[in-house]
């Protein structure tokens, strides 16, 4: 029998959503409005939206089940521990701590371990990570290898932390300066690049020998796990679930943005083995977020994470979401349209440096190609680049990014082939007129992530 090559969305649409199309003059007119910056573009004023991934899931009919299931009490609620056993089910550590999202686990987490004097390092620290790290007056060190910070080169793991560089970091630094060391599954800075469970055992047991904790950002530890079973030896016989759970065995601790592979619209957790760590923890957490059994969000929410959990690993779905990514990068190399090749598991980062040569980086070329894609096809993108790599803390001097790309992320479950193939179009149209791209000059910037309210005019 011949085998059946089509992979197809493992679900049926309900409900749908309109979007809508208006003319590139009215999108050239916004964008000028919104200062060259995305983030100031109305939701309404985008037809396809690829800002993110991140809150931006379709729920499914289960999950809407559960929320109006929910339970609303303020303590000990039974989606509370619904959720917690979610959670706990797939990274088998032993307090679990919801929080509104991921980065008020991250602002938990490193207001205790952080501080002047102390260095956090991961693979590499994703915005708000940083940020957080840096806020608390620590210092936040990338260690991904080699062959992560080059778009072409080809590598099963592109999001794997340096080894040697690691002990040798460690060595320096002193491990009791460093108070954790965190993997981004998948790197999404680094272009949404998976880490092999061989490294993360590895770093492990190398941040055992030094007596320091480590952590996972778990955001995407589906798709990472994905990866796994498709290209490291010894896990092609493995559930996704079973292959998560066996990384997050590794580590002694994990903060999650829900909103990515919890398959919601909000929600996060802040995972811990230390009893002493949690202690404090949930003391800050009451502060800021909320009590411990709901730590900011809805008891609906909670049920909600707790089924999007289980989903997630289904492998159908994941079959699903990582051809998904990997066909229009497949069309997009046709096209001769430079991206970080392999394609990672949430999004296509073009190589805005490789297609626009002509716009100097210190005009943020990347920014500049997203802006295009918005007027040339009403697609939103973001740029990961030099301006969202910010100042140094210290010097203040502007951080030249080492890659400039533009991420257009898939949302999980939202949009079907056609539109992919729309955005591959739009692609293709704008490389093809790239000559007419000019750069932008930053005429405003906020003091900490300052891409989200930068302004722009045009070089
Ligand atoms: N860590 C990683 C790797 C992330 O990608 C994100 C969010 C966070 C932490 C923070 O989580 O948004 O729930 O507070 N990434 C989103 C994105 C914003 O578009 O990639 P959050």
């Amino acid at each position: 029998m011949d085998k059946i090559k089509t992979i197809i969305e493992p679900f049926k649409i309900k409900m749908v959503e309109p979007i809508k199309h208006t003319t590139e003059e009215y999108r050239r007119a916004v964008l000028k409005k919104a200062g060259y910056n995305l983030f100031n573009v109305k939701a309404e004023d985008v037809l396809i939206d690829l800002l993110t991934d991140s809150g931006t899931a379709a729920m499914s009919s289960g999950q809407w089940a559960a929320i109006m299931d929910g339970d609303e009490s303020y303590a000990g609620a039974r989606s509370f521990f619904q959720f917690e056993e979610a959670v706990k089910k797939i990274t088998g550590l032993k307090n679990i701590i919801p929080t509104h999202q991921g980065r008020a686990a991250e602002k938990i987490l490193f207001s205790i371990v952080g501080g002047k004097g102390k260095t956090i390092i991961s693979n590499t620290h994703f915005d708000t990570t940083r940020a957080n790290v840096e806020f608390s007056g620590a210092r936040a060190v990338d260690l991904v290898i080699e062959e992560g910070k080059s778009p072409s080169k080809i590598h099963p793991f592109k999001g794997n932390m340096d080894l040697k560089l690691l002990e040798k970091t460690i060595n320096e630094i002193g491990p009791t300066n460093i108070p954790l060391v965190i993997v981004t599954v998948t790197n999404n800075a680094g272009g949404g690049q998976p880490v092999s469970m061989e490294n993360l055992r590895e770093t492990k047991k190398i941040c055992k020998k030094y007596g320091i904790p480590m952590y996972l950002d778990a955001c995407r530890f589906a798709e990472n796990a994905y990866f796994i079973k498709k290209r490291e030896k010894g896990y092609e016989n493995k559930s996704p679930f079973e292959i998560s759970k066996e990384m997050f065995s590794y580590c002694d601790g994990a903060t999650m943005s829900a909103k990515k592979d919890g398959l919601v619209n909000i929600g996060g957790f802040l995972a811990l083995n230390d009893d002493d760590l949690t202690q404090k923890a949930r003391t800050l957490l009451i502060l800021t977020e909320g009590f411990s059994t709901y730590g900011g969000l809805a008891g609906r929410d909670l049920a909600a994470i707790a089924k999007g959990l289980e989903e997630v690993v289904e492998e159908d779905y994941l079959q699903y979401r990582i051809r998904s990514i990997e066909y229009v990068g497949e069309k997009l190399t046709a096209l001769d349209i430079p991206i970080i090749l392999p394609t990672g598991g949430h999004a296509i980062f073009v190589d805005a440096e490789a297609m626009l040569s002509h716009i100097p980086k210190n005009q943020y070329p990347a920014q500049a190609l997203a802006c295009e894609l918005y007027a040339v096809g009403g697609i939103r993108g973001v740029e990961i680049g030099s301006a969202m790599m910010d100042r140094d803390p210290e010097t203040k001097e502007n951080r030249p990014a080492k890659m400039e790309l533009v991420r257009l992320a898939i949302p999980r479950r939202v949009y079907t082939q056609s539109h992919m193939d729309y955005v591959v179009e739009i692609l293709d149209i704008v490389n093809r007129q790239k000559k007419n791209i000019c750069g932008l000059k930053m005429i405003y910037e906020a003091p900490v992530l300052r891409h989200f309210t930068a302004r722009y005019e045009q070089v």
